[in-house]
C-alpha cells in the first residue's frame, strides 16, 4: 500500500494543531525545513517540530533542505523527528555517513534527498545504510509548483536496484503530486508520496488522501 505524507508546509500556520487533525488518516506528516541558503526560501524548525511532536502520534517525516545537514541532523532527531531526511548534494560524503550513523545512534530512521539534476546513480551506494531514499520531483524550496515527470526514470532505476538487492529502503516522492501524477509515481514504484499543496486545498482531504493511495478512482 502506497504511503502518503500530507507536507504541512502548505498548512495553515495560525492553525497548526486543527491542520495536522485533518490530515491524520495519512502515514507520514511531512515537515520541510529550509535554511535560506540550501534553497532560496526559510520555513520552520526546531521550536516548531518540538511542538507538533507534542500533539501527534503521527510519523515525523523531516525533510531538511539545508546546508551541511550533519551539523543538524542529531538534533531533529532528538527534537522528535522519527526520520531525518537531508540532501546528499548538501554535505561532504564522509559527512553524509557521520550523519547517517548518528541519526541511527539515535533510533531513528534515516534517508537522502536528490534534487532534479542529481542521477539516481548518485544514491546507489548508500542504499543498503538508509532507511528511505527521496527523489525531488520539483526543485526544493517552494510548495504548489508542477511535476517533473523526467524524473520518473529514477524512481523506476531505484526501484530496481533496492529489489534486486532485496533492501528495505523506501522511495518517496516529493514535488507537484495530485491524484495523476501520484499514479505515475506508484507505477514507477514510489512507496511513499509527499503532497502539500493538493491535500490541504482539498474540502475533504480524508478523501483526497485515500484518493492519492489509489483506493479511490
Ligand atoms: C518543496 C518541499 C515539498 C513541498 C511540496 O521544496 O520539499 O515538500 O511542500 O509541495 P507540493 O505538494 O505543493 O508540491
Ligand atoms: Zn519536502
Amino acid at each position: 500500500m502506497t504511503k502518503i505524507a500530507p507536507s504541512i508546509l502548505s498548512a495553515d500556520f495560525t492553525r497548526l494543531g486543527q491542520e495536522i487533525r485533518t490530515i491524520e488518516t495519512a502515514d507520514y506528516l511531512h515537515f520541510d525545513v529550509m535554511d535560506g541558503v540550501f534553497v532560496p526560501n526559510i520555513s520552520i524548525g526546531i521550536p516548531v517540530l518540538e511542538s507538533v511532536r507534542k500533539i501527534t502520534e503521527m510519523t515525523l517525516d523531516v525533510h531538511l533542505m539545508i546546508e551541511r545537514p550533519h551539523r543538524f541532523a542529531e538534533r531533529f532527531a532528538d527534537a522528535g523527528a522519527d526520520l531525518v531526511v537531508f540532501h546528499l548534494e548538501a554535505d561532504e560524503a564522509a559527512d553524509v555517513r557521520k550523519a547517517i550513523d548518528a541519526v541511527h545512534g539515535r533510533g531513528k530512521r534515516v534517508g537522502l534527498a536528490i534534487k532534479p539534476a542529481t542521477s539516481a546513480e548518485k544514491l546507489l551506494p548508500y542504499l543498503g545504510r538508509i532507511d528511505l531514499a527521496l527523489v525531488m520531483t520539483v526543485e526544493p524550496g517552494f510548495g504548489g509548483q508542477r511535476f517533473m515527470e523526467g524524473m520518473l526514470p529514477k524512481v523506476e532505476r531505484l526501484r530496481k536496484a533496492i529489489d534486486a538487492e532485496g533492501l528495505q529502503c523506501e522511495i518517496e516522492v516529493d514535488g507537484g503530486v495530485n491524484p495523476e501524477t501520484a499514479r505515475l509515481c506508484r507505477t514507477a514504484g514510489a512507496d511513499v508520496l509527499v503532497a502539500g499543496s493538493d491535500v490541504f486545498r482539498a474540502a475533504d482531504r480524508a478523501a483526497r488522501i485515500a484518493q492519492l493511495r489509489g483506493e479511490l478512482s
